[in-house]
């Protein structure tokens, strides 16, 4: 009979509860939101289940909400009603995102942080997240050049932090130069430094009403690819990024962990459409728990090392958290 007993610590709800490792806060939970040009009332995404394209006017009500839900931000994306080969709707002030953002801020009132994502894909007719030189190639230095000017008209338009999620080499130095050159010395820099072409981006693709043909395996990284998404971090970092993110996050705790270790700022985690998908599906089936099945992904994506993870599952989990509904 051993006298270690490590059960001695799990016997009552409250003992696990005042020796749990990894505890959710709200407040480090971001709600990515949609936000459709022209659109009349929101439009449901047939394969993210409960998630929005929101109207401008929806997208101010979301926000008020998810600011008294108590959850640290949003993170914003536009669906543009026509699209280009430069991706212009994403430097017109006017443009959908841009818009959105000035309406997020104003119904945030300061409560949370509002974020833009920085990429061209849903703004450029071929999908893809920069613009192609003439053998159709994305030319990656042209592309940071746009890059470089959608930061100012983000950073115009109120967003508090960019999430650069387009994975071209020396964005995040592009951007802080440019941002800094405009005076926006305070706008913080999250750069999705390890992003995996992963096919878990289907359901995302859905919902910004992509166009891409083919893929985006000459800019994001092959998914067996553990210590090149080190590398990218570390890069990140010497470019003088804010935050570095890790996406996916639940295929990807590895890469996580490594990040985590090394990083000397907040390390986020991207829980991404497909990850929604997977859940709510088989929950709809009813072959999981849904609720638990929710709440033990996110936390496992905290236990690998994320200070922060976005998940489209942040306000519920913030309502969850408040009313003690997460063992
Ligand atoms: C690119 C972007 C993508 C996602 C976030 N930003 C799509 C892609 O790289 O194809 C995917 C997020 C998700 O799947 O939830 N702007």
């Amino acid at each position: 009979m051993s006298a270690i007993r490590p059960r001695r610590l799990r016997e009552t709800r409250a003992l696990r509860r005042l020796t749990a490792e990894t505890v959710l806060d709200a407040a480090h939970l971001v709600l990515p939101m949609f936000v459709r040009e022209n659109a009349a009332s929101p439009v449901p995404i047939a394969s993210m289940p409960g998630v929005v394209q929101h109207t401008l006017g929806s997208l101010a009500d979301a926000v008020a909400d998810a600011a008294v839900s108590g959850i640290g931000g949003v993170m914003l994306f536009g669906v543009p009603a026509t699209r280009d080969a430069r991706g212009s709707g994403a430097v017109d002030p006017e443009g959908i995102l841009n818009l959105a953002t000035r309406v997020a801020v104003t119904a945030a009132a300061g409560a949370l942080v509002v974020q833009t994502d920085l990429c061209l894909d849903e703004f450029t007719d071929h999908g893809h997240c920069g613009v192609l030189d003439e053998r159709g190639r994305v030319d990656n230095d042209a592309t940071v050049e746009v890059y470089a000017s959608m930061a100012q008209a983000q950073a115009q338009a109120g967003s508090e932090v960019l999430g650069l999620s387009g994975m071209m080499d020396g964005q995040v130095t592009a951007v802080r130069a440019a941002l800094d050159g405009a005076g926006h010395p305070d706008v913080a820099l999250l750069a999705y430094s390890a992003k995996y072409a992963s096919s878990l981006y289907g359901p995302f693709r859905d919902a910004v009403e992509s166009t891409l043909i083919g893929d985006r395996r000459s800019y994001q990284l092959d998914p067996g690819n553990r210590r090149e998404g080190l590398r990218e971090a570390l890069l990140d970092l010497a470019e003088g990024a804010d935050m570095v993110m890790v996406k996916p996050a639940g295929w990807y705790l590895d890469v996580l962990a490594n990040v985590a270790a090394v990083s000397d700022v907040p390390v986020w985690a991207y829980q991404v459409s497909g990850e929604y998908a997977m859940v709510e599906a088989t929950a709809g089936q009813g072959w999981i728990d849904r609720r638990r099945a929710i709440v033990e992904s996110v936390r496992a994506i905290h236990r690998a090392g994320a200070d922060v993870v976005l998940t489209y599952w942040a306000r519920e989990l913030a309502g969850w958290i408040r009313t003690g509904d997460i063992e």
